[in-house]
């Protein structure tokens, strides 16, 4: 029926004798005295370690095994005095190979307790902005400039931020998303150290090959009622954004069908949402 023979290319060699194969002269083992069956034992154990030596390394050099390694570094630092108050040190959280990474100023305290970021109140309200909008929170790394609570949540100190630097810059070489979201003024002047986040908030701009996309904290938001309106329509502006990357350069992430089709306002109101970012003392248990 067919042309050719096929059985070469399903593995089989044609003329092919296991018995031949078995009775040919080897070399190794005339010369060295060694029984035929010992060599080939030999050669097939260390043809198979040097595969698994081989299939580790690869595995450790994936961005998946390096971010779980720099995970754990950041767990058990020790470079500035945070480590001395913290219960947990918070990494960050979201799959290694997300597209979109949200970095947002420190953890407060139910980070600290709890290890991850963005779980209490400044959290809910995040997650609530996302939803809103049509975005998937599993989809996104979210993490934070310092990995660990400043006692009170008073904001970050400049050595602070310089101790922690090398982690964020790690992550996101690693991680290499397409857009960073930054969350109020620290986050923001980790990338653009002049720029004021009154000014600049809800517009993207590229830098590097990368977008970035600067908004409010939540918390902050949640502290001033009236700076809400600003960060959910920075929100209904990143939604859009990430509508208008899909179309230009793919996919941002899979969920982009569900984005509403909502009309953005206009113009930013007053005020300094930007001042005091992390400012989270509404969800610390009372001080004794
Ligand atoms: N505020 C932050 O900046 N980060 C968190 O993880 C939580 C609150």
């Amino acid at each position: 029926m067919y042309p050719f023979n096929y059985s070469g290319l399903l593995g089989r060699r044609p003329n092919f004798s296991p018995r031949r194969a078995r009775d040919s002269p080897c070399l190794v083992h005339h010369r060295l005295g060694i029984p035929r069956h010992v060599a080939y034992n030999g050669i097939v154990q260390a043809i198979s370690r040097i595969t698994c030596t081989i299939t580790r390394m690869s595995a450790e050099h994936t961005p998946a095994h390096q971010l779980h390694r720099l995970v754990e570094t950041i767990r058990h630092c020790t470079r500035c005095r945070l480590h001395q108050t913290r219960t947990h040190a918070v990494p960050g959280d979201g799959p290694f190979d997300a597209d979109i990474m949200f970095i947002g100023e420190a953890p407060g305290y139910h980070e600290d307790r709890q290890g991850r970021p963005f779980v209490g109140a400044a959290g809910k309200y995040l997650n609530d902005l996302l939803a809103r909008n049509g975005l998937d929170r599993s989809r996104i790394y979210i993490t934070n400039i310092l990995k660990c609570r400043p006692p009170r949540n008073r904001d970050p100190l400049p050595d602070e931020i310089a101790a922690c630097r090398p982690f964020l810059e790690r992550q996101i070489a690693l991680i290499n998303p397409r857009i960073i979201v930054t969350l109020g003024r620290f986050a923001l002047q980790f990338f653009f150290p002049n720029a004021s986040i009154t000014r600049v908030h809800g517009q993207a701009r590229q830098k590097g090959g990368r977008w970035y996309f600067p908004t409010f904290h939540p918390a902050a938001a949640l502290h001033q009622p009236r700076w809400q309106p600003l960060i959910e329509e920075d929100f209904r502006k990143l939604a859009e954004l990430l509508q208008a990357l899909t179309v230009s350069e793919g996919p941002v992430y899979h969920q982009l069908s569900l984005f509403p089709a909502d009309d953005v306002d206009s113009g930013p109101g007053e005020g300094h949402p930007g001042a005091g970012t992390h400012g989270q003392a509404d969800i610390d248990p009372p001080h004794s």
